[in-house]
Parts: structure tokens; sequence; C-alpha cells
């Protein structure tokens, strides 16, 4: 019997396409919806529809009949799309979220989760590479990434309204760097994993690779299966205020290029690009709060996720 009807959107994208696989195996009737179907692999999904959320109808249509909602839907990508575009992300994003809460007050959904992220996080406390670790309450006074970042903070403000003015039952979960297989791994808006798993993949041995900015900036990843476990239980809890999901390893990104040049077995030169962007200068995940909340933390270690992830792409990179 089925536990439920829920919906995902961004179920095309890479998080989403995982969760819906995920929520089908815990025995949900899952709706998905996106602008596009999944890159790389059928959807899991029971219906899948193809709908631009930006339009508040298709908003309504996506939500009729469902008592879950994970709103994962976003115009987003990696540091390079992100800090290009900032109208037009900042724009796609406030109407996909704004309508998206509204549909599904209005459904009746009893249940809502946001996915917000780290890039909400005040830029003055991230500008050394030892960066004190970011609790949830450290997000105000606000400093958030230009476009992107504002845009996540407002929206995870919109939800609080939403849960204080009419009793809406809001989560919202802050991601730090998540990646894993059946992500987008070119074309620009990869990752940072992705892209280095693919020049590295690309590579031969002893090959110099392009690794953007000076290295030494730092960051922490979480693995895909951690990320949608997390997800799953957050929405199951009584916790109705941001609260962060990722590791609380901290790497530099030439550390993280050694790990992935090690997991193939090559050597690799590092060229760096200074005119490249490199996002804030150190970030990191507090779980204290998570570990709290959840009674749970990520447990997949970074080595084990980029071994799967590596795998993956250099499949993807070298097919004939
Ligand atoms: N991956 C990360 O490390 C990370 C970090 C922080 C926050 N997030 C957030 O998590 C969510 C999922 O991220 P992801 O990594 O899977 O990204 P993704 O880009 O793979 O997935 C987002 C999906 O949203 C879809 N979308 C965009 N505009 C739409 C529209 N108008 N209507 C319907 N669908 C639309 C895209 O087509 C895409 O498939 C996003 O909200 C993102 O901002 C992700």
């Amino acid at each position: 019997m089925s536990k439920g009807k829920v919906l995902v959107t961004g179920a095309g994208g890479f998080i989403g396409h995982h969760l819906v696989k995920y929520l089908k195996k815990k025995g949900y009737w899952v709706r998905g919806v996106d602008i596009k179907n999944p890159e790389f692999e059928e959807t899991a999904a029971d219906d899948f529809k193809l709908l631009d959320l930006c339009e508040f109808q298709n908003c309504q249509e996506a939500c009729s009949d469902v008592e879950e909602v994970y709103q994962l839907a976003a115009d987003m990508g990696g540091i390079g799309y992100i800090t290009s575009y900032h109208a037009v992300v900042l724009r796609n994003n406030a109407l996909i979220n704004l309508h998206m809460l509204e549909a599904s007050r209005k459904a009746g959904v009893k249940n809502y989760l946001y996915t917000s992220s780290a890039c909400i996080y005040p830029m003055y406390l991230q500008k050394d590479p030892k960066v004190k670790m970011l609790k949830e309450e450290d997000a105000y006074p606000a400093d958030a990434e230009p476009g992107y970042g504002w845009e996540k903070l407002f929206t995870e403000l919109a939800c609080q309204y939403y849960t204080e003015d009419y009793g809406f039952r809001t989560h919202s979960v802050r991601f730090h760097n998540i990646f894993g297989p059946l992500g987008t791994y070119e074309g620009g808006r990869e990752k940072s994993p992705a892209a280095l798993c693919r020049k590295i993949a690309l590579a031969e041995d002893g090959d110099e690779i392009e690794v953007w900015g000076d290295g030494l900036q730092t960051r922490s990843f979480c693995y895909i299966d951690d990320c949608v476990e997390g997800l799953y239980k957050l929405i199951q809890s009584d916790y109705l205020q941001p609260l962060n999901l990722g590791q609380d390893r901290l790497i530099t990104v030439d550390e993280l290029v050694d790990i992935i040049a090690k997991i193939a077995g090559k050597k690799i030169v590092k060229k760096h690009d200074l005119t490249k962007p490199q996002g804030v200068r150190g970030r990191n995940s507090d779980n204290t709060k998570l570990r709290q909340i959840l009674k749970w933390e990520p447990e997949i270690s970074l080595e084990e996720g980029l071994k799967i992830t590596y795998k993956w792409i250099k499949s993807q990179v070298r097919k004939p």
C-alpha cells in the first residue's frame, strides 16, 4: 500500500532525480515535475509532468492531490553560472518559490520542504580558508551571496512567515555542496567535484588540468545518498527552522584534486587560473543542530562518494 502522495519539483535535476528513487523505494506514490526530463536515466516517478513552475497555474497543477512537497526546482548551477546571471537567477527562483508556497498552501499540502543553500551565509564570515563552522544562527546580520544567495534567504523567510501566519508546516534545509553520480558534469552548470572528475577522467597520466582560483579555497562536500536521507528525516521531524545539511570535513580544492587523482590512479599537475570565479574563501557546515534534531549526520566518506562519482563520470566522458 502507498505511504502517501508526494511531489518532488526539480525531479529532472540531480538531487530531485535521486530523491524520487529514494521515495519510491520507501513506498510513496511520487509525482515529479521539471522543465526537463532527467538527463541520464528514466525517472522512477509514478507521474512525471513537464511544467514551468515560474507560472502560478502550473504550480497549482503540480500540487493537486499531494500531501507533501519537496521544493527542489531552481535555476542554478556551479559558481561560474550563479555569478554570471544574478538578475535572471533571482527572478526565476523568486517566481518559482513564491508560487510553489502559495499553490501548496492553497492545495492543502500538509508538509513542505524547501531546499536552501550555504550561499545564504554572510560573505564577511567566509573570508578566511580556515573558516569557523557556520551555525544556523550565523545567517544574520545578513550578507548573502549576490543574486542566488539573497533569493534563497528571502524564501527561507517566506517559508517562516507562511508557517507563522497560516500554520503551514515548512522546513528549510541549507545544503553544503552535494555531489554524486547522475549530475551535470559539463556545459557550465556543473559544480567543482563533477568538473574536476571530468577533467581528470579526460586527462592522461602526467597531464595538467585547469583549477579555478588558487586552489586554497576550502569547502565541505556531502554525498547524494546522505543528502536524500537527510531530507527525508527532516520532513518527518517537527523542526520548522532552517537546518544545515552537509559534511563538516573541510578540505581545499587542491586536496579535492589530489583525492580524485589518486582514485583515478593518475599523476595530475594543477594549473591555477586566478581569473576564474572561486566563490568565498572558506565555508564549512556546523552540524551541531543537525545531530541534535535528526539524531543523525551524513556518514559516507568523501573518498567513498568520489570513487562512485568518478567512475560514473569517466564512463560518460569516455563513451565511444
Ligand atoms: N547541489 C548542490 O550542491 C546544492 C547546494 C545548495 C542548494 N541546492 C539546491 O538544491 C536544489 C536542487 O539542486 P540540484 O543540485 O539538484 O540542481 P539541478 O539544477 O540539477 O536541479 C534543479 C532542477 O530544477 C529545474 N528547474 C529550473 N527551472 C525550473 C522551472 N521554471 N520549472 C520547473 N523546474 C525548473 C531544472 O530544470 C533542474 O532540473 C535547488 O533548489 C538548489 O538550489 C543544491
